[in-house]
């Protein structure tokens, strides 16, 4: 059956770009029907809304002919999915907050159908805490919050904060609607409500501009334990290194470079009721020099390394420290032994251990070992999807209540 969106245009100047993603909406084969704040009204006319959509358009709680033909509760549910964009800090605050004063506002509260928000503000209110604050919560409240775009903005600053392009916004819509779980918020999968951040692949350490530091970590395993977390319809945040592979569905993935971006990155999205991190961080950088270093002579430059921050380490004495927080241990030897050790050092509540002497960086599958304080358990091996499978029953079986 043709799936139906709900879009919900808020107030900014991003508004001109939800008239395309009408358009890319429609082309993909399913229909939209448009609700447009006042805020949204000062950008785009419901005219155009509906020319693009060929759907009525609604603005107000208050209007009689609208509430007669469809009250605002059928028009919160009979749609697959509903998507705020853009996704203007004050609706992302209304939101988190359960404010009901607007036609809005009163369908993502009445909704019971996922809801995807596509935020666009300032990079100033982006970044601000009240505004971090929001989204953390409407994360652990079940709601995909894109993450914006980097670049120049309508107000003349630079930074992250711009609509991603109606292409991205579309990609993660499909993604929303192709996840198992999504379809129903009444039949609640396990993880439903939990925030699980993960950190995946290798990190980049520059040297210069064009070289850099780096290991063999393809992100495959992190990818496919968020892939398996998602389904079991966790709110996933996946901050991940530079990699070769596509984002999993209904996966919200912050893209870094560096292990210091890493861990800024993974305080921003706390809190969360679980961390794993799987990312193999580059335990040094190097000193980045502005220039491409040139050849001088035979002598090769000197490289002085400093060592990284430790982001396990550093998450176990957070404040917010994740209730359950999950390391990875790549040994080539000695694996037990220094999957206890590194448990103990790191503060963690479980390591999970992977001889990583042979093929294991980059290929396809993983014989692991789980070791916490109760003992160690060790895993026949498996292709990494499946441990990642375990791995979520294990995470579901350790964050239910207990009864
Ligand atoms: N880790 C991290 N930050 C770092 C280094 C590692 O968060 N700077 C995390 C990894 O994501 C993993 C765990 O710590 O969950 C262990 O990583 P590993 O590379 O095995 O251990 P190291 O701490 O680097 O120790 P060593 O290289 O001595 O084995």
């Amino acid at each position: 059956m043709e799936k139906r969106i709900l879009l919900i245009v808020g107030g900014g100047i991003a508004a001109y770009k939800a008239c395309e993603l009408i358009r890319l909406i429609r082309k993909a084969g399913m229909t939209v029907r448009c609700v447009l704040t006042d805020g949204g009204a000062q950008f785009i006319t419901p005219m155009t809304l509906a020319a693009l959509s060929e759907q009525p358009v609604h603005t107000s709680l208050w209007d009689l002919k609208d509430e007669a033909e469809m009250g605002h509760i059928q028009l919160s549910r009979e749609a697959d999915l509903v998507v705020v964009c853009p996704a203007t800090a004050d609706l992302l605050a209304k939101m988190a907050a359960g404010i009901a004063d607007s036609l809005a506002t009163t369908l993502l509260l009445a909704t019971d159908k996922p809801v995807l928000a596509v935020p666009a503000m300032n990079v100033r209110m982006w970044d601000h805490a009240a505004t971090r604050r929001n989204v953390a919560q409407l994360r652990v409240d079940g709601i995909t919050v894109m993450q914006p775009d980097q670049g120049p903005m309508a107000c003349g600053e630079f930074g992250e904060g711009r609509l991603p392009e109606p292409e991205a916004i579309l990609a993660e819509i499909e993604r929303r609607l192709s996840q198992p779980f999504a379809s129903s918020m009444i039949e609640k999968p396990p993880l439903t409500g939990k925030h699980i951040l993960i950190t995946a692949g290798p990190t980049h350490e520059p040297i210069d501009p064009v070289r850099y530091i780096a290991n063999r970590s393809s992100g495959k395993q992190g990818y496919a334990i968020a892939a398996a977390l998602a389904q079991a319809g966790a709110n996933v945040s996946l901050v991940s290194g530079p990699v070769a592979l596509s984002t999993p569905p209904g996966v919200t993935r912050i893209d870094v470079e560096t292990a210091r971006e890493m861990q800024a990155a993974v305080y921003a999205a706390l809190p969360a009721d679980a961390a794993i991190m799987v990312a193999a961080v580059a335990d040094w950088r190097a000193e980045a020099n502005g220039q491409k270093i040139k050849k001088k002579g035979n002598t090769p430059p000197p490289l002085t390394l400093t060592e990284n921050p430790d982001i396990l380490a550093g998450l176990a004495q957070h404040p917010q420290r994740p209730g359950l927080l999950i390391g990875f241990a790549a040994e080539t030897e000695n694996i037990l032994d220094h999957a206890r050790a590194k448990l103990a050092r790191k503060g963690c509540d479980w390591i999970v251990a992977n001889d990583v002497s042979g093929d294991v960086m980059g290929g396809e599958t993983n014989s692991v070992h789980i070791v916490s304080k109760d003992g160690t358990e060790s895993w026949e091996k498996l292709p990494k999807d499946a441990v990642a499978r375990k791995l979520t029953e294990k995470i579901i079986h350790a964050l239910a209540p207990a009864s």
